[in-house]
């Protein structure tokens, strides 16, 4: 679907009309190409005082031919950065906050079209201190207060990076890093991550950062799930395309297209888990990331929804996910260091009028992300969601017109996000090297109002 608004605005004509009446403005978003360097300027990297993280995190994004200004020759007030970087783990009081301000003041303007701000700090829950834990929590205001300022396609993070990480080469970090400075995460802002202490391994590659790896993608056919399979089979994942009987041909170009296999398969039906179990164990052996992509829409307001559109949503957008996974796991299907990735909504965060039955169901799936992900953190198994907002895609074409351009235009991009951006999301939790990020729920909404 075209976002035909946001084509007339970069336009000649459009910009200029765009400017003289003060309408939304969306920026053009800068995207992954493999081969693209990692950002296109330089990085500048700061530290409040006592703070654990800068150090290994310059030799990261140095190692990774970042260009880093070096800080103690003085702040060029002309100079562009493709990014800031602060490392706040040394705050532990609400008068050590100047530092931000101190940090990010003086640089309000110096951002890149596309640029990126990532503050680091350490989990409230992990401080040793009510004042410390505070001071930690604070950031959060900062970061999505200047997702929603700088525009221009800026996006704003704040990573919470556990005290039990690997200090020295900080490998559990670099990941999420790379994805968040990348144009991976141009629909990703205003967003709260967690990075664990779990094992990252990281690719020979990181342009192939799924090489070798067998990733199953529910709803394959077409939107989201066709941009998944094409996206993880770029960087390098072996492909099990599944979706049901009647878009076997859709799926079977997909399939085709990225030299992946097909699976024709209603995953409501009651032998469903098992017949995909047996096809992954036959075919496979195994099955090194599950991405739970299909889903549908019943809408109706409560008092006019028949009970058939409240069961088919629940059971396909929640209960199969539950009985795959459990089939899965009980086989052993899934080995160490395996992924499950699902899709939530930001309806199942805000609630969203005449979806009372996806709602509920995308709610129900950042409950299966809280309750599986430390259940299985032990056998090395990482369990996390991504909650699209507004995704030019099929499903998003049938809303009313009204309804879609105040869904489009209501966010810090001011435009729907594509389902590359989705895919680019589910692929970075499902590489490898993203082992210390378990139990998250992702946000791919280009920091939408709802529900923030
Ligand atoms: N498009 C958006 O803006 C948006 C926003 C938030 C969340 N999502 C979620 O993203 C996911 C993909 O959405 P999309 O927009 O690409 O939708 P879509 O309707 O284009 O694709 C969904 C796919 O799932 C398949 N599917 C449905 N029921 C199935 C079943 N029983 N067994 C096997 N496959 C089945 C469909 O055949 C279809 O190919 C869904 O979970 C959706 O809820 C989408």
């Amino acid at each position: 679907m075209t976002d035909r608004y946001a084509s007339f605005v970069q336009s000649g004509a459009g910009r200029a009309l765009v400017k003289r009446l003060g309408l939304p403005d969306p920026p053009r978003l800068r995207r992954h190409t493999p081969g693209d360097p990692l950002l296109p300027g330089p990085v500048l990297l700061g530290a409040a005082t006592g703070s654990r993280l800068a150090e290994p995190v310059g030799k990261i994004l140095a190692a990774a031919g970042v260009e880093l200004p070096d800080p103690s020759a003085g702040t060029d007030a002309t100079a562009r950065y493709a990014a800031l970087v602060y490392d706040a783990t040394g705050i532990t009081d609400s008068t050590e906050l100047r530092q931000l301000y101190d940090f990010f003041h003086p640089q309000a303007r110096s951002l890149l079209p596309s640029g990126r701000v990532i503050v680091l700090g350490t989990p409230p829950a992990e401080c040793g201190s009510p004042r410390a834990a505070t001071a930690q929590r604070a950031c959060e205001g900062l970061t999505r207060s200047i997702g929603k300022e700088f525009g221009r396609g800026i996006t704003a993070q704040l990573v919470y990076v556990t005290k039990a990480a690997d200090p020295g080469t900080l490998t559990s970090l670099e990941s999420t890093l790379r994805f968040l400075l990348s144009g991976r995460s141009a629909y990703v802002s205003g967003q709260v991550i967690r990075v664990g202490a779990g094992t990252a391994q990281p690719p020979a590659d990181w342009d192939r950062p799924l090489d070798g790896q067998v990733v199953l993608v529910t709803g394959a056919a077409r939107g989201i799930g066709a941009a998944l399979a094409r996206v993880l089979a770029r960087d390098g994942a072996q492909v099990v395309a599944l979706d049901v009987p009647a878009a076997g041909d859709a799926l079977a170009a997909v399939a085709n297209e990225i030299g992946g296999t097909a699976v024709q398969l209603d995953l409501t039906t009651p032998d469903a888990p098992t017949r995909l179990a047996e096809h992954l164990a036959s075919r496979h052996g195994r099955v090194d990331v599950v991405v739970h992509n299909a889903g549908i829409t019943r809408d109706k307001t409560l008092g006019r929804m028949d009970a058939d559109r409240w069961d088919s949503v629940i059971d396909v957008n929640l209960s199969s996910q539950e009985r795959i996974n459990d089939v899965l796991l009980e086989r052993a299907l899934i080995p160490t260091g395996g992924r499950i990735v699902s899709v939530s909504s930001i309806a199942g965060i805000a609630g969203n009028r005449g979806q009372t039955n996806y709602a509920t169901s995308k709610a129900g799936v950042i409950g299966l992300v809280d309750s599986l992900a430390p259940a299985l953190n032990e056998r090395g198994i990482s369990v996390n969601a991504v909650a699209p907002g507004f995704i030019e895609t099929r499903l998003t074409a049938r809303i009313p017109l009204m309804l879609r351009e105040a869904g489009r235009r209501m966010n810090s991009m001011s435009q729907g996000g594509l389902p590359v951006d989705v895919a680019e999301t589910i692929g970075w939790l499902a590489w490898p090297a993203t082992g210390a990020v378990t139990g998250n729920v992702v946000r791919v909404c280009g920091q939408s109002l709802l529900g923030a």
